[in-house]
Protein backbone atom coordinates (compact mmCIF):
# COMPACT_ATOMS: atom_id res chain seq x y z
CA UNK A 1 0.00 0.00 0.00
CA UNK A 2 1.58 3.36 -0.57
CA UNK A 3 0.39 6.73 0.48
CA UNK A 4 1.18 9.84 -1.62
CA UNK A 5 0.35 13.50 -2.07
CA UNK A 6 -1.04 15.27 -4.87
CA UNK A 7 -2.58 18.25 -6.08
CA UNK A 8 -5.31 16.81 -8.09
CA UNK A 9 -9.11 18.49 -7.56
CA UNK A 10 -11.40 16.18 -5.69
CA UNK A 11 -13.47 17.07 -8.98
CA UNK A 12 -10.46 15.74 -11.50
CA UNK A 13 -9.37 13.14 -9.47
CA UNK A 14 -10.43 9.27 -10.64
CA UNK A 15 -10.24 6.03 -9.17
CA UNK A 16 -12.29 3.62 -6.57
CA UNK A 17 -13.00 5.25 -3.75
CA UNK A 18 -13.58 9.18 -2.77
CA UNK A 19 -13.81 10.14 0.40
CA UNK A 20 -14.56 13.90 1.53
CA UNK A 21 -15.03 15.24 4.86
CA UNK A 22 -18.16 17.13 5.89
CA UNK A 23 -18.82 18.87 9.11
CA UNK A 24 -21.19 17.91 11.56
CA UNK A 25 -22.65 21.79 12.06
CA UNK A 26 -22.46 22.22 7.81
CA UNK A 27 -26.33 22.73 7.22
CA UNK A 28 -25.92 23.26 3.56
CA UNK A 29 -22.98 22.08 0.81
CA UNK A 30 -20.75 24.70 -0.06
CA UNK A 31 -17.52 25.26 -2.12
CA UNK A 32 -15.50 21.91 -3.13
CA UNK A 33 -18.90 19.55 -1.78
CA UNK A 34 -21.31 21.46 -3.78
CA UNK A 35 -19.35 21.49 -6.44
CA UNK A 36 -18.77 17.57 -6.12
CA UNK A 37 -22.59 17.54 -5.74
CA UNK A 38 -23.59 19.11 -8.30
CA UNK A 39 -21.06 17.25 -10.74
CA UNK A 40 -22.59 13.62 -9.50
CA UNK A 41 -26.24 15.16 -10.18
CA UNK A 42 -26.79 15.09 -6.52
CA UNK A 43 -25.78 12.39 -4.79
CA UNK A 44 -24.06 13.84 -1.76
CA UNK A 45 -26.71 15.59 -1.00
CA UNK A 46 -29.15 12.15 -1.53
CA UNK A 47 -26.51 10.27 0.82
CA UNK A 48 -26.88 12.87 3.47
CA UNK A 49 -30.55 13.05 3.29
CA UNK A 50 -31.07 8.85 3.00
CA UNK A 51 -28.60 8.39 5.77
CA UNK A 52 -29.59 11.12 7.61
CA UNK A 53 -25.75 11.37 8.36
CA UNK A 54 -24.96 13.81 10.80
CA UNK A 55 -21.19 14.42 10.19
CA UNK A 56 -19.81 12.82 14.18
CA UNK A 57 -16.09 12.40 14.30
CA UNK A 58 -15.38 9.19 12.90
CA UNK A 59 -18.54 8.01 11.25
CA UNK A 60 -18.78 7.37 7.43
CA UNK A 61 -21.57 7.11 4.89
CA UNK A 62 -21.10 5.34 1.33
CA UNK A 63 -22.93 5.91 -2.02
CA UNK A 64 -21.99 3.63 -4.55
CA UNK A 65 -21.86 6.17 -7.45
CA UNK A 66 -22.04 5.56 -11.46
CA UNK A 67 -18.56 4.33 -12.88
CA UNK A 68 -19.11 7.11 -15.54
CA UNK A 69 -18.02 9.74 -13.26
CA UNK A 70 -15.14 8.03 -12.98
CA UNK A 71 -15.01 7.07 -9.70
CA UNK A 72 -17.08 3.67 -8.29
CA UNK A 73 -17.73 4.72 -4.68
CA UNK A 74 -18.30 8.12 -2.44
CA UNK A 75 -17.61 7.83 0.99
CA UNK A 76 -18.87 11.19 3.20
CA UNK A 77 -16.44 11.37 6.76
CA UNK A 78 -17.75 13.14 9.71
CA UNK A 79 -14.98 15.48 11.21
CA UNK A 80 -17.57 16.44 13.82
CA UNK A 81 -18.02 20.28 14.78
CA UNK A 82 -15.86 22.67 12.78
CA UNK A 83 -15.50 24.39 15.80
CA UNK A 84 -13.72 21.15 17.26
CA UNK A 85 -11.62 20.53 14.63
CA UNK A 86 -8.02 19.93 16.15
CA UNK A 87 -5.40 17.27 14.61
CA UNK A 88 -6.68 14.60 16.22
CA UNK A 89 -9.48 14.14 14.04
CA UNK A 90 -7.51 14.03 10.95
CA UNK A 91 -6.51 10.86 12.18
CA UNK A 92 -9.66 9.38 13.44
CA UNK A 93 -11.27 10.19 10.20
CA UNK A 94 -8.22 8.65 8.19
CA UNK A 95 -8.69 5.78 10.34
CA UNK A 96 -12.78 5.67 9.33
CA UNK A 97 -12.26 6.17 5.66
CA UNK A 98 -9.42 3.10 5.90
CA UNK A 99 -12.24 0.54 7.40
CA UNK A 100 -14.65 2.00 5.10
CA UNK A 101 -12.38 1.72 1.42
CA UNK A 102 -10.55 -1.28 3.20
CA UNK A 103 -11.37 -3.56 -0.13
CA UNK A 104 -10.87 -0.86 -2.64
CA UNK A 105 -7.84 -0.40 -5.07
CA UNK A 106 -7.83 3.26 -4.97
CA UNK A 107 -8.70 5.59 -2.68
CA UNK A 108 -8.56 9.50 -2.92
CA UNK A 109 -8.72 11.55 0.75
CA UNK A 110 -10.07 14.90 0.42
CA UNK A 111 -10.68 16.93 3.43
CA UNK A 112 -10.86 20.55 4.53
CA UNK A 113 -7.25 21.73 5.29
CA UNK A 114 -6.92 23.55 8.44
CA UNK A 115 -3.86 23.80 10.30
CA UNK A 116 -0.16 22.70 9.51
CA UNK A 117 -0.48 20.83 5.53
CA UNK A 118 2.78 18.47 7.20
CA UNK A 119 0.82 17.50 10.33
CA UNK A 120 -2.07 16.76 8.37
CA UNK A 121 -0.97 14.61 5.99
CA UNK A 122 1.16 12.84 8.87
CA UNK A 123 -1.93 12.54 10.92
CA UNK A 124 -3.96 11.54 8.02
CA UNK A 125 -1.11 8.46 7.19
CA UNK A 126 -1.12 7.27 11.45
CA UNK A 127 -5.17 7.11 11.02
CA UNK A 128 -5.19 5.03 7.98
CA UNK A 129 -2.36 2.99 8.42
CA UNK A 130 -2.88 2.05 12.16
CA UNK A 131 -6.45 1.32 11.62
CA UNK A 132 -5.78 -1.00 8.41
CA UNK A 133 -2.88 -2.87 10.74
CA UNK A 134 -4.44 -6.39 11.63
CA UNK A 135 -2.64 -8.36 13.76
CA UNK A 136 -2.91 -12.22 12.49
CA UNK A 137 0.15 -13.69 13.67
CA UNK A 138 -1.62 -16.66 15.74
CA UNK A 139 -4.24 -17.26 13.38
CA UNK A 140 -3.85 -20.15 10.67
CA UNK A 141 -6.85 -19.08 8.96
CA UNK A 142 -7.41 -15.41 9.57
CA UNK A 143 -11.20 -14.62 9.29
CA UNK A 144 -10.85 -11.19 8.22
CA UNK A 145 -10.00 -9.99 4.80
CA UNK A 146 -6.67 -8.38 4.52
CA UNK A 147 -6.99 -5.17 3.13
CA UNK A 148 -6.51 -4.74 -0.90
CA UNK A 149 -5.97 -1.12 -0.66
CA UNK A 150 -2.62 -0.49 -3.43
CA UNK A 151 -2.79 3.30 -3.58
CA UNK A 152 -4.16 6.18 -1.29
CA UNK A 153 -3.84 9.78 -2.74
CA UNK A 154 -4.21 12.59 -0.12
CA UNK A 155 -5.74 15.46 -2.25
CA UNK A 156 -4.82 18.89 -1.40
CA UNK A 157 -1.48 18.08 0.22
CA UNK A 158 1.15 17.73 -2.69
CA UNK A 159 4.29 18.37 -1.02
CA UNK A 160 4.16 16.86 1.80
CA UNK A 161 5.78 13.27 1.04
CA UNK A 162 8.29 13.81 3.67
CA UNK A 163 5.15 14.55 6.43
CA UNK A 164 3.92 11.15 4.86
CA UNK A 165 7.23 9.37 5.33
CA UNK A 166 7.19 10.70 9.31
CA UNK A 167 3.69 9.20 9.88
CA UNK A 168 5.02 5.24 7.92
CA UNK A 169 8.03 5.41 10.37
CA UNK A 170 5.98 6.30 13.44
CA UNK A 171 3.17 4.27 12.80
CA UNK A 172 6.29 1.16 12.33
CA UNK A 173 7.05 2.16 16.10
CA UNK A 174 3.12 1.90 17.12
CA UNK A 175 3.23 -1.43 15.66
CA UNK A 176 6.00 -3.18 17.24
CA UNK A 177 4.45 -2.20 20.61
CA UNK A 178 1.16 -3.34 19.50
CA UNK A 179 2.61 -6.56 18.70
CA UNK A 180 5.10 -7.12 21.71
CA UNK A 181 1.67 -6.68 23.76
CA UNK A 182 -0.53 -9.04 21.10
CA UNK A 183 1.96 -11.97 21.84
CA UNK A 184 1.06 -14.30 24.80
CA UNK A 185 3.51 -14.74 27.48
CA UNK A 186 5.02 -18.10 26.17
CA UNK A 187 6.17 -15.72 22.88
CA UNK A 188 6.88 -12.54 24.34
CA UNK A 189 9.94 -13.27 27.44
CA UNK A 190 12.62 -11.52 28.98
CA UNK A 191 14.39 -13.74 26.56
CA UNK A 192 12.39 -12.51 23.75
CA UNK A 193 12.42 -8.76 24.68
CA UNK A 194 16.54 -8.71 24.97
CA UNK A 195 16.46 -10.08 21.25
CA UNK A 196 14.18 -8.00 19.76
CA UNK A 197 16.17 -5.28 21.31
CA UNK A 198 19.36 -6.75 19.79
CA UNK A 199 17.19 -6.53 16.56
CA UNK A 200 16.39 -3.15 16.50
CA UNK A 201 20.23 -2.23 18.23
CA UNK A 202 21.42 -3.92 14.94
CA UNK A 203 18.87 -2.67 12.16
CA UNK A 204 19.36 1.05 13.39
CA UNK A 205 22.79 1.59 14.69
CA UNK A 206 21.33 1.62 18.47
CA UNK A 207 24.20 1.03 20.99
CA UNK A 208 22.68 -2.00 23.24
CA UNK A 209 24.21 -3.56 27.32
CA UNK A 210 21.72 -6.22 28.41
CA UNK A 211 22.57 -6.82 32.28
CA UNK A 212 22.54 -10.36 32.96
CA UNK A 213 21.26 -11.44 36.10
CA UNK A 214 25.06 -11.31 37.75
CA UNK A 215 25.43 -8.27 36.40
CA UNK A 216 22.26 -7.12 38.34
CA UNK A 217 23.58 -8.19 41.39
CA UNK A 218 26.69 -6.48 40.94
CA UNK A 219 25.07 -3.35 40.43
CA UNK A 220 26.03 -0.93 43.18
CA UNK A 221 23.97 -1.99 46.04
CA UNK A 222 22.28 -4.88 44.27
CA UNK A 223 19.23 -4.65 42.13
CA UNK A 224 17.27 -6.64 44.78
CA UNK A 225 14.30 -5.44 44.53
CA UNK A 226 14.21 -6.40 40.50
CA UNK A 227 15.47 -9.56 40.76
CA UNK A 228 13.28 -10.32 44.06
CA UNK A 229 10.19 -10.06 41.77
CA UNK A 230 12.04 -12.12 38.80
CA UNK A 231 13.29 -15.23 41.43
CA UNK A 232 10.64 -17.59 40.90
CA UNK A 233 10.83 -17.69 36.77
CA UNK A 234 12.19 -20.00 35.21
CA UNK A 235 13.35 -17.82 32.89
CA UNK A 236 16.21 -15.41 33.13
CA UNK A 237 16.03 -11.41 34.30
CA UNK A 238 17.45 -9.37 31.05
CA UNK A 239 17.68 -5.95 31.84
CA UNK A 240 17.74 -4.35 28.81
CA UNK A 241 19.64 -0.65 28.11
CA UNK A 242 19.20 1.00 24.56
CA UNK A 243 20.80 4.16 23.46
CA UNK A 244 20.10 6.00 20.06
CA UNK A 245 23.25 8.78 20.15
CA UNK A 246 22.73 11.53 17.25
CA UNK A 247 25.59 12.40 14.75
CA UNK A 248 26.44 15.65 16.03
CA UNK A 249 26.30 16.98 19.89
CA UNK A 250 23.23 16.47 21.64
CA UNK A 251 21.16 18.71 22.25
CA UNK A 252 19.34 17.07 25.72
CA UNK A 253 19.95 13.56 27.50
CA UNK A 254 16.58 12.21 27.84
CA UNK A 255 15.68 8.23 29.45
CA UNK A 256 12.04 5.91 28.75
CA UNK A 257 12.19 3.40 31.31
CA UNK A 258 9.38 1.07 30.51
CA UNK A 259 7.87 -1.52 33.25
CA UNK A 260 8.34 -4.94 31.14
CA UNK A 261 6.60 -7.62 33.14
CA UNK A 262 6.71 -10.41 30.61
CA UNK A 263 3.83 -11.65 32.38
CA UNK A 264 2.42 -10.94 36.10
CA UNK A 265 0.08 -13.92 37.82
CA UNK A 266 0.64 -12.04 41.28
CA UNK A 267 3.24 -13.85 42.87
CA UNK A 268 2.23 -15.54 45.81
CA UNK A 269 -0.23 -12.81 46.26
CA UNK A 270 -1.76 -15.06 43.31
CA UNK A 271 -3.96 -12.89 40.95
CA UNK A 272 -7.79 -14.74 41.72
CA UNK A 273 -10.72 -15.16 39.40
CA UNK A 274 -12.12 -11.97 38.02
CA UNK A 275 -8.60 -10.33 38.42
CA UNK A 276 -7.94 -10.40 34.86
CA UNK A 277 -4.60 -12.80 35.23
CA UNK A 278 -5.18 -14.25 31.14
CA UNK A 279 -4.81 -10.49 30.38
CA UNK A 280 -1.30 -10.16 32.38
CA UNK A 281 0.88 -10.58 28.90
CA UNK A 282 -0.49 -6.71 28.50
CA UNK A 283 2.15 -6.21 31.67
CA UNK A 284 5.35 -5.17 29.48
CA UNK A 285 3.09 -2.41 27.83
CA UNK A 286 5.39 0.07 29.15
CA UNK A 287 8.58 -1.90 27.98
CA UNK A 288 6.86 -2.45 24.37
CA UNK A 289 6.37 1.33 24.00
CA UNK A 290 9.66 1.70 25.17
CA UNK A 291 11.31 -0.33 21.88
CA UNK A 292 8.63 1.16 19.52
CA UNK A 293 10.00 4.63 20.38
CA UNK A 294 13.36 3.79 20.22
CA UNK A 295 12.64 1.78 16.70
CA UNK A 296 10.67 5.42 15.90
CA UNK A 297 13.50 7.45 17.38
CA UNK A 298 16.09 5.44 15.24
CA UNK A 299 14.55 6.38 12.19
CA UNK A 300 13.84 9.64 12.26
CA UNK A 301 17.41 11.11 14.59
CA UNK A 302 16.68 13.81 16.57
CA UNK A 303 19.37 15.92 18.07
CA UNK A 304 18.79 14.02 21.10
CA UNK A 305 20.56 11.28 23.00
CA UNK A 306 17.76 8.76 24.02
CA UNK A 307 18.38 6.04 26.58
CA UNK A 308 15.65 3.24 26.86
CA UNK A 309 15.59 0.91 29.45
CA UNK A 310 13.33 -2.30 30.32
CA UNK A 311 13.75 -4.17 33.16
CA UNK A 312 12.17 -7.25 31.85
CA UNK A 313 10.92 -10.04 34.05
CA UNK A 314 8.65 -12.69 34.98
CA UNK A 315 6.48 -12.24 38.31
CA UNK A 316 5.51 -15.96 38.99
CA UNK A 317 5.47 -18.86 41.48
CA UNK A 318 7.49 -21.50 42.58
CA UNK A 319 9.25 -22.60 45.72
CA UNK A 320 11.72 -20.02 45.49
CA UNK A 321 9.39 -16.87 45.36
CA UNK A 322 9.06 -13.76 47.37
CA UNK A 323 7.14 -14.49 50.55
CA UNK A 324 4.82 -11.92 51.42
CA UNK A 325 6.67 -10.02 54.12
CA UNK A 326 10.12 -10.41 52.93
CA UNK A 327 12.39 -7.62 52.47
CA UNK A 328 13.94 -6.63 49.17
CA UNK A 329 16.73 -4.04 49.47
CA UNK A 330 17.18 -2.04 46.22
CA UNK A 331 20.25 -1.32 44.48
CA UNK A 332 20.22 2.37 46.25
CA UNK A 333 20.56 0.58 49.52
CA UNK A 334 16.36 1.24 50.10
CA UNK A 335 14.80 -1.71 51.92
CA UNK A 336 11.31 -2.67 51.12
CA UNK A 337 8.89 -5.04 52.98
CA UNK A 338 6.72 -6.60 50.18
CA UNK A 339 3.34 -6.73 51.71
CA UNK A 340 1.69 -7.74 48.62
CA UNK A 341 4.12 -9.49 45.90
CA UNK A 342 1.20 -8.24 43.41
CA UNK A 343 2.31 -4.54 43.28
CA UNK A 344 5.44 -6.15 41.40
CA UNK A 345 6.17 -3.52 38.95
CA UNK A 346 6.99 -0.79 41.05
CA UNK A 347 9.69 -3.29 42.46
CA UNK A 348 11.24 -3.67 39.14
CA UNK A 349 10.97 0.25 38.67
CA UNK A 350 12.80 1.10 41.73
CA UNK A 351 16.27 -0.85 40.47
CA UNK A 352 15.33 0.57 36.69
CA UNK A 353 14.98 4.52 38.07
CA UNK A 354 18.38 3.85 40.42
CA UNK A 355 20.11 2.77 37.38
CA UNK A 356 18.15 5.55 34.98
CA UNK A 357 19.63 8.33 37.07
CA UNK A 358 23.43 7.10 37.38
CA UNK A 359 23.56 8.06 33.01
CA UNK A 360 23.00 11.84 34.19
CA UNK A 361 20.50 12.16 31.86
CA UNK A 362 17.86 15.98 31.58
CA UNK A 363 14.58 13.66 32.09
CA UNK A 364 13.26 10.52 32.96
CA UNK A 365 9.76 9.58 31.86
CA UNK A 366 8.96 5.91 33.08
CA UNK A 367 5.28 4.23 31.61
CA UNK A 368 4.03 1.50 33.49
CA UNK A 369 0.67 -0.37 33.38
CA UNK A 370 0.91 -0.31 37.28
CA UNK A 371 -2.20 -0.29 39.09
CA UNK A 372 -5.65 -1.12 38.40
CA UNK A 373 -6.70 2.07 40.50
CA UNK A 374 -5.31 4.06 37.73
CA UNK A 375 -8.13 2.32 35.46
CA UNK A 376 -10.58 3.29 38.22
CA UNK A 377 -9.80 6.77 38.18
CA UNK A 378 -9.37 7.71 34.35
CA UNK A 379 -11.42 4.54 32.92
CA UNK A 380 -9.79 2.98 29.41
CA UNK A 381 -8.73 5.63 27.11
CA UNK A 382 -6.95 8.24 29.53
CA UNK A 383 -3.42 7.83 31.42
CA UNK A 384 -2.11 9.24 34.51
CA UNK A 385 0.70 11.50 34.55
CA UNK A 386 2.70 12.17 37.82
CA UNK A 387 5.55 14.43 37.63
CA UNK A 388 8.28 16.12 40.31
CA UNK A 389 8.88 18.99 37.63
CA UNK A 390 6.01 21.03 35.94
CA UNK A 391 8.22 22.23 32.81
CA UNK A 392 8.33 18.51 31.93
CA UNK A 393 4.76 17.91 32.48
CA UNK A 394 3.64 20.50 29.89
CA UNK A 395 6.38 18.92 27.71
CA UNK A 396 4.55 15.66 27.96
CA UNK A 397 0.81 17.34 27.62
CA UNK A 398 2.05 18.88 24.45
CA UNK A 399 3.53 16.63 22.47
CA UNK A 400 0.00 13.85 23.68
CA UNK A 401 -2.23 16.73 22.36
CA UNK A 402 0.06 16.63 19.27
CA UNK A 403 -0.11 12.83 18.92
CA UNK A 404 -3.90 12.37 20.17
CA UNK A 405 -3.27 10.14 23.14
CA UNK A 406 -4.69 11.23 26.35
CA UNK A 407 -2.90 11.68 29.73
CA UNK A 408 -4.17 13.56 33.07
CA UNK A 409 -2.38 14.86 35.78
CA UNK A 410 -2.08 13.44 39.05
CA UNK A 411 -1.17 14.76 42.83
CA UNK A 412 2.07 13.41 43.98
CA UNK A 413 0.81 13.82 47.67
CA UNK A 414 3.09 13.34 50.11
CA UNK A 415 1.33 12.94 53.05
CA UNK A 416 -0.06 9.79 51.46
CA UNK A 417 3.61 7.80 51.64
CA UNK A 418 2.22 7.67 55.11
CA UNK A 419 0.37 4.61 53.80
CA UNK A 420 3.36 3.07 52.62
CA UNK A 421 5.10 3.03 56.58
CA UNK A 422 6.54 0.40 57.65
CA UNK A 423 7.41 -1.17 60.79
CA UNK A 424 10.26 -3.06 59.93
CA UNK A 425 11.83 -2.03 56.83
CA UNK A 426 12.11 1.36 54.80
CA UNK A 427 9.03 1.44 52.72
CA UNK A 428 6.36 -1.43 52.24
CA UNK A 429 5.60 -1.78 48.39
CA UNK A 430 1.85 -1.62 48.90
CA UNK A 431 -0.75 0.95 50.55
CA UNK A 432 -3.90 1.18 51.43
CA UNK A 433 -6.88 0.94 48.58
CA UNK A 434 -7.80 4.69 48.16
CA UNK A 435 -5.46 6.80 46.08
CA UNK A 436 -3.49 3.36 45.22
CA UNK A 437 -2.31 4.70 41.60
CA UNK A 438 -1.12 7.89 43.98
CA UNK A 439 0.80 5.77 46.60
CA UNK A 440 2.36 3.65 44.05
CA UNK A 441 3.85 7.06 42.04
CA UNK A 442 5.23 8.05 45.85
CA UNK A 443 6.92 4.49 45.93
CA UNK A 444 8.89 5.41 42.71
CA UNK A 445 9.74 8.46 43.78
CA UNK A 446 11.89 7.27 46.36
CA UNK A 447 14.18 6.00 43.61
CA UNK A 448 14.72 9.41 42.44
CA UNK A 449 17.17 11.94 43.58
CA UNK A 450 16.95 15.37 41.38
CA UNK A 451 16.66 14.14 37.77
CA UNK A 452 12.83 15.84 37.00
CA UNK A 453 11.15 12.83 36.24
CA UNK A 454 7.56 12.27 35.17
CA UNK A 455 5.81 8.72 35.64
CA UNK A 456 3.16 7.65 33.41
CA UNK A 457 0.21 5.03 34.31
CA UNK A 458 -0.85 3.42 31.27
CA UNK A 459 -3.15 0.23 32.78
CA UNK A 460 -5.81 1.51 30.90
CA UNK A 461 -5.50 2.52 27.41
CA UNK A 462 -2.30 -0.06 26.60
CA UNK A 463 -5.05 -2.07 25.71
CA UNK A 464 -8.37 -2.02 24.00
CA UNK A 465 -11.04 -4.60 23.69
CA UNK A 466 -13.10 -3.66 20.46
CA UNK A 467 -12.27 -1.66 17.52
CA UNK A 468 -11.87 1.91 17.97
CA UNK A 469 -11.13 5.09 16.45
CA UNK A 470 -7.48 4.30 15.27
CA UNK A 471 -7.03 0.86 17.16
CA UNK A 472 -8.13 -2.06 16.29
CA UNK A 473 -8.86 -4.73 19.40
CA UNK A 474 -5.95 -6.21 21.53
CA UNK A 475 -2.43 -4.13 22.12
CA UNK A 476 -3.03 -0.04 21.12
CA UNK A 477 0.68 0.73 21.40
CA UNK A 478 -0.07 3.68 23.14
CA UNK A 479 1.68 5.79 24.08
CA UNK A 480 4.54 5.65 21.42
CA UNK A 481 3.44 8.80 19.57
CA UNK A 482 3.87 11.18 22.85
CA UNK A 483 7.10 9.43 23.60
CA UNK A 484 8.26 10.29 20.11
CA UNK A 485 7.09 13.98 19.75
CA UNK A 486 8.66 14.60 23.26
CA UNK A 487 11.65 13.58 22.27
CA UNK A 488 11.47 16.15 19.55
CA UNK A 489 10.35 19.32 21.79
N1 LIG B 1 0.00 -5.23 36.41
C1 LIG B 1 -0.85 -4.91 37.47
C2 LIG B 1 -1.73 -3.69 37.19
C3 LIG B 1 -2.72 -3.80 36.08
C4 LIG B 1 -4.05 -4.01 36.37
C5 LIG B 1 -2.37 -3.62 34.77
C6 LIG B 1 -4.98 -4.07 35.35
C7 LIG B 1 -3.29 -3.68 33.74
C8 LIG B 1 -4.60 -3.89 34.04
C9 LIG B 1 -0.03 -4.60 38.71
O1 LIG B 1 1.17 -5.28 38.84
C10 LIG B 1 -0.85 -5.00 39.89
O2 LIG B 1 -1.08 -6.16 40.05
N2 LIG B 1 -1.26 -4.01 40.66
C11 LIG B 1 -2.04 -4.25 41.81
C12 LIG B 1 -1.47 -3.41 42.93
C13 LIG B 1 -2.01 -3.74 44.27
C14 LIG B 1 -1.55 -5.11 44.71
C15 LIG B 1 -1.53 -2.69 45.23
C16 LIG B 1 -3.47 -3.81 41.48
O3 LIG B 1 -3.65 -2.83 40.76
O4 LIG B 1 -4.39 -4.48 41.95
MN1 LIG C 1 0.90 -7.20 39.80
ZN1 LIG D 1 2.02 -5.93 37.07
Amino acid sequence: MQITAKDTSLLNWTGNSLAVGFFEDATELTGDLAALNEKLSGIVQELITDEEFKGKSGTTAIARVGSQNGIRKLILVGLGKQEDLKLDSYRRAGAAIARAAKQDSSLGVSLPLEGAANEIAQALTEGIQLALHQDNRFKSEPEDKAPKLESIELLGLAGQDAAISKGEIMVSGVILARELVNAPANEVTPISMAATAQELASEYGLELTILEQADCENFEQGMGAYLGVGQASDIPPKFIHMIYKPEGTAKRKLAIVGKSLTFDCGGLNLKVGGSGIETMKMDMGGGAATLGAAKAIAQLKPDVEVHFICAATENMISGKAMHPGDILKASNGKTIEVNNTDAEGRLTLADALVYTETLEVDAIVDLATLTGACVVALGNDISGLWSTDEALAAELKAAAENAGEKFWQMPLEDKYFEGLKSQIADMKNTGPRPGGSITAALFLKQFIKETPWAHLDIAGPVWSDKPSGINNSGGTGFPVRTLVNWVFQ
